[in-house]
């Protein structure tokens, strides 16, 4: 019996499968690599010494897709696979919605028919949209502000109802906040293309001198230093995190949204000079105008991943520095 994961190459989903083939799961990948590299998979299996099967398939290809269900003996899926850029989903909405929901709904129309009803999830924190009250827990009104976060909300609404249909599906929802950090080998990490659109990337090709410099969105947020807070969770706890996950719909059936965060908010300038310790290098910054759309604060009330999944995160802003900081400078090129 094996795990299928789509998306298995990307950044969160390449962790992921170094924890599952670690735990002693045999995975299948399914990845079309539109916005990752096969390199990750193959030093996964460097990494892990174990092996796995990829299959470079969109999940808008239902033909190739069925093929996947039909040669293995698939027992749950942990679906990553979708488009995660906010910026390039209001540039293009159609492509946003045709790539994330209907690659979904094409995900699990085939689950069903193949009788795979255990479904870990990926979402994320956005689904909260500007929420002014933090810690924010799982309870909390969902929105979003963008189309990637309406992909997101649209397809944890569309698990809500598949379940309400047929009650033997078994389906976490984590939402994460914002994964950072590499693993410890420093062989695989987060590897954008083109200029990063999130902080951490952005602050590592500064400091190895691809990026000229840091421009700070704004310091006149009402945070201790006026700039925005955020929940950094190290990758690894994240992949963590979904073994947990996957155990639990293994055992039992219905639906649970889970925030997979810190619970801990640090600032844009708090994390710069973390990664500055960590990499000895400087990071010059200059403070510019807020980016639409951003919110001042937001981090996670952990408690019910804690009580449910068994799970917590436990490395520290230092560990998601450094283990960054040693992908970023063996790695000068990403996976190129
Ligand atoms: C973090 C902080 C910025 C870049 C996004 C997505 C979210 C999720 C995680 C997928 C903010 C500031 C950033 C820069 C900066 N992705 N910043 N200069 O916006 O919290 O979340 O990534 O699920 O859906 O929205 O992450 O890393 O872009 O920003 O000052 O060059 O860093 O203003 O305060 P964000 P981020």
């Amino acid at each position: 019996m094996a795990i299928l994961v789509t998306g298995g190459a990307g950044y969160i989903g390449s962790h992921t499968c170094i924890e599952l083939l670690e735990a002693g799961y045999e995975i299948i990948v399914v990845d079309n690599f539109s916005n990752s590299n096969q390199e990750s998979l193959k030093r996964v299996m460097e990494i892990t010494g174990a092996s796995m099967k990829i299959y470079n398939i969109s999940l808008l290809n239902t033909t190739e897709l069925e093929k996947v269900f039909k040669r293995n003996n698939i027992e749950a899926v942990i679906h990553f696979a979708g488009l995660k850029a906010v910026g390039e989903s209001v540039k293009s909405p159609l492509f946003y919605y045709k790539n994330n929901i209907i690659g979904s709904i094409n995900l699990f129309e085939l689950m069903q028919k193949y009788l795979v009803k255990r479904l870990v999830f990926s979402s994320s924190a956005t689904v909260y949209g500007n929420q002014e009250i933090v810690p924010i827990s799982e309870d909390f009104p969902l929105s979003a502000t963008n189309p990637y976060g309406r992909t997101k909300l649209m397809i944890e609404e569309i698990l809500r109802d598949l379940i309400l249909s047929d009650e033997n599906w078994c389906i976490s929802i984590l939402r994460y906040f914002n994964p950072i950090g590499a693993h410890k080998s420093g062989c695989i990490g987060e590897d954008p293309r083109g200029i990063p659109n999130n902080l951490m990337p952005y602050i590592s090709q500064v400091a190895v001198g691809k990026l000229k410099e840091l421009n700070v969105f704004g310091n006149d947020y009402s945070t201790h230093d006026g700039t925005g807070v955020r929940d950094y969770i190290h990758v690894v706890d994240l992949a963590i995190g979904h073994l947990q996950a996957l155990k639990k719909v293994m055992s039992e059936t219905g639906i649970n949204a889970y925030n997979l965060g810190t619970g801990r908010g640090y600032s844009v300038l708090e994390l710069v000079n973390a990664f500055e310790k960590a990499s000895g290098k400087e990071i010059p910054y200059n403070i510019c105008n807020r980016r639409f759309g951003d919110i001042a604060i937001c981090f996670a009330d952990t408690k019910k991943a804690k009580n449910e999944l068994g799970w917590e995160a436990t490395r520290g802003i230092k560990e998601m520095c450094a283990d960054t900081w040693r992908w970023q400078i063996n790695n000068l090129n990403g996976f190129n």
